[in-house]
Formats: structure tokens, C-alpha cells, sequence
């Protein structure tokens, strides 16, 4: 598998979004392929928002919050986890490997720890291989051309 992958991870503001932004400031390096998305809290983070993403073609899906008893919001991470759990359930009903979403926790100042949560997601997706669910355009593209003739 080349560096063709898609990871998206949905980042607490107050935590592991600032974790990142701090990684970029002390210019640690981490994969490009994940995608981040700032969100209020991981208590924001809908079970359809990581089927969606699967069902677009995402190889794997991180959330990433506050550490246990950190939240903002109280429960919000706690709320988090179940929803990861609920996730990885539904994964394994419909053929993925659960696998392909994990929750982290990770505070303001864990820059280090955000990069290598980052790696651990893109390990994990070299080890299973492309989200199934993503249309290959090369094959996109012979059907069309199957059509045309
Ligand atoms: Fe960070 Fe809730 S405020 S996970």
C-alpha cells in the first residue's frame, strides 16, 4: 500500500486540536494523510459522522479528546468512547474491521502523543489495507468506458 490513504480525526478543540497545532509549532512530523476536524468536543462526535466518513471512502476514522475527567463538557469524552464501541460494532456488522476507529485521549501539551497516535491509525490502516468501501477511479473510469462502446 502506497501513501494513498485517507485517516480523518475528529479533535476536541480544547485538547488534542490544540495538541496538534502544538506539534505543527514545534515542527514534529506526522502523516499528511489525516485529515482534522475541529470539533467542540468529542461529545460532538455523532455515530453517522464516522459512517459517513467510512461510507466516503476514509481508511480509518481517530477521535481524539479530553483525558478522562477533563472534559468540558463533563461526559462528553465518556459519551465519546461509547459511541467509538458503538461504531465498531456496526463496522464488524457490515464487514469492516473495527479496528478502523479508535479513541485517544490527549491533553493540550501532548504533541508527542498526538503524532504518535497519528502513526498508530496509519500502521493500523497499512496493516489492513484500503477501506473497501472506496471506488477505485481507475475502475470509475473503465466502466465508463465500457458504457461509450
Ligand atoms: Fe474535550 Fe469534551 S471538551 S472531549
Amino acid at each position: 500500500m502506497n501513501g494513498d490513504y485517507q485517516i480523518l480525526a475528529f479533535c476536541c478543540q480544547y485538547c488534542a486540536y490544540a495538541a496538534a497545532d502544538l506539534a505543527g509549532g514545534l515542527r514534529l512530523q506526522y502523516p499528511p494523510q489525516v485529515k482534522i476536524i475541529q470539533i467542540p468536543c468529542t461529545g460532538k462526535m455523532d455515530v453517522l459522522y464516522a459512517l459517513q466518513a467510512f461510507e466516503e471512502g476514509a481508511d480509518a476514522v481517530m477521535v481524539a479528546g479530553c483525558l478522562p475527567g477533563d472534559c468540558h463538557f463533563l461526559e462528553g469524552n465518556y459519551n465519546a468512547v461509547r459511541r467509538v464501541e458503538r461504531v465498531k460494532h456496526i463496522l464488524q456488522a457490515i464487514g469492516l474491521q473495527p479496528e478502523r476507529i479508535k479513541m485517544f485521549h490527549i491533553s493540550s501539551s501532548m504533541a508527542s502523543r498526538f503524532v504518535s497516535a497519528v502513526e498508530e491509525m496509519c500502521s493500523i490502516v497499512k496493516e489492513l489495507g484500503p477501506n473497501p468501501l472506496r471506488i477505485d477511479p481507475k475502475v470509475v473510469s473503465e466502466e465508463k468506458g465500457d458504457e461509450s462502446e
